[in-house]
């Protein structure tokens, strides 16, 4: 029997603080509409000081499980997708397991930025088909606003990024037709240092001072050109091969849900792909880009509006750090 993996529960979370264009304008040069022109962003959420992406993940994971109509302890395995942890480590994988009360089962965490969540679900997608797992909680969660340079030097990256969480729990279909139809990963470490947070990391000694906390090197870094080309070129690469291998066209795609990096990529895309943007899923005006987040926030919204009916074709991809980019096709 050819087992697929079906997403049978979502959730989504982000915290109650709301940010405007407007009171960045107060820290930093900027403009509501500088960023509105170059991004599409009107406001994002901000966590409170003592809230830990771990805690975000929580609320988003309560949200699918009631979703999926399962108990917290049905849930046999984590993966968690997050580029802003609560501490170096352990991962909030586990973090989310003992927020859940869930003891002893496995729990892994993916670093794998904007493309987080869907190189997570493509390894829950590998641990359903083998029949390893049977209830699998995806989340990815994000708390960047601790550490983004508020200052003028940091203005091209503060004013893009937002906090939130969103989870979508995973189980077996004995439903040929439905669920998941194929996952395609990819990565160019060529391009690891074009959008990164250099320090501290484990290659200096010390591992900590005084000058590299006054420095720009502790906060995350892009050259955002680059990765602006990189992203409409990438994502509907990853599209149209996954695509292809399930005889399917752009046609056949109902929704394409873009990791929510800037609208100007999500149109772009749009257009290299040559999808109606009707069919683009685009809620980064109220929530900025939050990483790994971004897809599981808009998956969770567009299936609660009732926009995605049985039997749509849902595309998902993604861009960003490391490079790394790919794609989902799933059928509901
Ligand atoms: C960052 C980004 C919005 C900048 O847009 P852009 O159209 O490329 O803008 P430019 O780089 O041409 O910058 C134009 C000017 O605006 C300035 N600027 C940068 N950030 C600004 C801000 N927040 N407010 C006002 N001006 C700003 C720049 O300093 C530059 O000034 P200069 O011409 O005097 O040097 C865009 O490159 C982008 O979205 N890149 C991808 C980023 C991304 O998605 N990263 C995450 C990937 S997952």
């Amino acid at each position: 029997m050819n087992i697929k993996a079906i997403i049978t529960g979502t959730g989504c979370y982000v915290p109650p603080k709301v940010v405007t264009n407007f009171d960045l304008e107060k820290l930093m040069n900027t403009s509501d509409e500088w960023i509105r022109q170059r991004s599409g962003i009107v406001e994002r959420h901000y966590a409170e000081s003592g809230v830990g992406s771990s805690d975000l993940a929580y609320e988003a994971a309560i949200k699918a499980i009631e979703s999926a109509g399962i108990e917290k302890s049905d849930i046999d395995f984590i993966i968690a997708a997050t580029l802003s942890p609560d501490y170096y480590f352990p991962g909030i994988g586990v973090l989310v397991q003992a927020k859940l009360g869930l003891a002893s089962i496995g729990a892994l965490d993916v670093r794998n930025q904007c493309t987080g969540f869907i190189y997570a679900l493509s390894v829950a997608d590998q641990f359903i088909r083998a029949q390893t797992y049977k209830k699998i909680l995806v989340v990815a969660a994000e708390v960047q606003s601790p550490n983004l340079d508020y200052s003028d030097d940091g203005r091209d990256m503060a004013v893009l990024f937002g906090d939130g969480a969103g989870a979508v729990i995973i189980e077996p279909n004995k439903n040929e037709d439905k669920g998941i139809l194929s996952t395609h990963l990819f990565s160019d470490g060529r391009y690891a240092t074009e959008l990164w947070m250099e320090k501290p990391g484990c290659k200096e000694r010390p591992f900590l001072s005084k000058e590299m906390l006054e420095s720009k090197q502790r906060y995350a870094q892009m050259d955002g050109r680059r990765v602006f080309i990189n992203a409409v070129e990438k994502m509907p690469e990853a599209v149209n091969i996954a695509l292809k291998q399930n005889g399917l066209t752009i046609e056949d795609v109902d929704h394409l849900i873009p990791h929510q990096a800037n609208d100007r990529i999500s149109q772009m895309v749009a257009t290299n792909l040559k999808i109606p943007v009707e069919k683009v899923v685009r809620n980064i005006d109220r929530f900025g880009n939050t990483t790994a987040a971004s897809i599981p926030i808009a998956l969770d919204e567009t299936l609660k509006e009732g926009k995605i009916k049985k039997g749509d074709i849902v595309v998902l991809t993604a861009f960003g750090s490391g490079f790394t980019w790919g794609s989902a096709i799933i059928r509901f």
